[in-house]
């Protein structure tokens, strides 16, 4: 197996875009970010944001002094365009979007749209979309490949045939999800470990642990979360469409989560999803 790459050095901190569709809401949300420094952006074929991404950022950087290279995109195979010929069409037009080439590429998933989640054919066909993201990579176009939603189950399949292996994951991370054999496997193998819904899509915000913990150290619930996952060691990616929300959630004065701090979030731990679930993909 060839490392085509070692583990990518991303940015700690990122915006997640998922649900963000009004042009308007888009520029400003990214103003915002890049405002403070922000210079990450996930988003992923099924949002379909990518162009007014897109558009955002090509009117916004010059503003910042800033190009292309000096930000990072992550954007994910629609699971709808898995398999060779339709991952291929689906990676150009994305590529397209973004200057010609993307930072971070994931599978999103591992199963197939529109087909069973026992269906065995879906391991065949994800492998196809994986040799895809290699050949892209090779050829210069995608810095990193990665997947997103994968097990450790999916992810040990992947390593015994990929010809590159993965170096990003992003799987759903937050206290009452901790992934704790998904984490230690990217650790063995290298891989950067993104943490999606920090915020379990907004409920632990009012999680009483989380807000005693924010009141003690005076910030806000948001900064916890997201301190949390920086100090688990993850890339964290949250999303607002409010950008005043993306200054109070991300720019705050450092502050450290203390051993008592991270055992209490560390007994939140009840293995809850506010997101999808890929256990029941073969
Ligand atoms: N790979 C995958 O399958 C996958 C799945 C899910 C998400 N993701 C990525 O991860 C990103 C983040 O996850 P997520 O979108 O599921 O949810 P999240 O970041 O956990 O939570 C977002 C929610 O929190 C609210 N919120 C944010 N800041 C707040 C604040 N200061 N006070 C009150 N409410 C606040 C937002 O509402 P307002 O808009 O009103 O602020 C929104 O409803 C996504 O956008 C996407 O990029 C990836």
């Amino acid at each position: 197996m060839r490392t085509h790459d070692s583990t990518p050095h991303l940015p700690t901190v990122g915006i997640g875009t998922f649900q963000l569709k009004s042009g308007t809401v888009i520029r400003d949300v990214l103003h915002s970010a890049l405002s403070i420094g922000i210079r990450l952006f996930d988003t992923a074929q099924c949002y379909r944001n990518e162009e007014l991404i897109s558009q955002s950022l090509i009117s916004l950087l010059p503003d910042f002094s800033l190009t292309r290279s000096d930000i990072t995109i992550v954007s994910k195979l629609d699971p709808k365009n898995q398999g060779t010929e339709k991952a291929e069409a689906a990676v150009e037009k994305t590529l397209e979007c973004f200057g010609g080439y993307v930072d971070v590429m994931l599978i999103h998933w591992p199963g197939v749209s529109k087909m069973k989640s026992d269906d065995p054919q879906i391991k065949v066909i994800r492998k196809e979309s994986w040799k895809v993201l290699e050949d892209y990579q090779v050829k210069g176009k995608i810095k990193h490949i990665g997947v997103s939603n994968y097990t450790v189950y999916h992810l040990k399949e992947l390593i015994n045939y990929c010809s590159i292996k993965p170096t990003v994951l992003q799987n759903e991370f937050h206290p009452r999800y901790q992934e704790l054999d998904v984490l230690e496997f990217c650790q063995e193998h290298g891989i950067k470990f993104m943490g999606y819904s920090p915020f379990g899509q907004g409920d632990l915000l009012s999680d009483k642990t989380i807000v005693a913990i924010a009141e003690k150290h005076h910030v806000l619930p948001s900064n916890v979360l997201v301190q949390w996952a920086l100090q688990r060691g993850a890339i964290c990616i949250p999303r607002t469409t409010k950008p005043e929300r993306v200054i109070e959630n991300l720019e705050y004065s450092s502050f450290i989560l203390d051993s008592d701090d991270m055992q209490q979030m560390a007994r939140l731990n009840d293995g809850h999803k506010f997101c999808w679930d890929p256990h029941r993909v073969v």
